[in-house]
């Protein structure tokens, strides 16, 4: 169960993205932060304890809401629309948690 409920604007037009392997169904104009926690508890993991982390400034200042691309980009989920096809990972690369 995600921790975001869409409640409106659910005719826009749909965009498949990955997360974290699976494929998810985002909305043309939502945000990385919004499709991920629509489908999920958390949006990432704390890199020095481990812990869930949902962002906390919503507006691109203090960083609490990185993601990746499997390539290695990073990205601030609250402030990145979301892309037809993009391939996120919820971990850095740079610092694997185990769970
Ligand atoms: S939630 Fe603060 S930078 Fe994204």
């Amino acid at each position: 169960m995600g921790r975001f409920h869409r409640l409106g604007e659910t005719d826009r037009a749909p965009v498949r993205i990955e997360i974290d392997g699976a494929s998810v169904l985002a909305l043309a104009g939502d945000t990385l932060q919004v499709a991920i926690l629509t489908h999920a508890g958390s949006l990432r993991r704390n890199e020095f304890d481990g812990g869930p982390r949902a962002g906390f400034c919503l507006m691109a200042a203090c960083q609490d809401c990185l993601v990746w691309t499997v390539t290695g980009e990073q990205l601030r989920g609250c402030s990145t629309e979301v892309e037809q096809g993009m391939r996120i990972v919820t971990r850095g690369p740079a610092w694997q948690i185990e769970p």
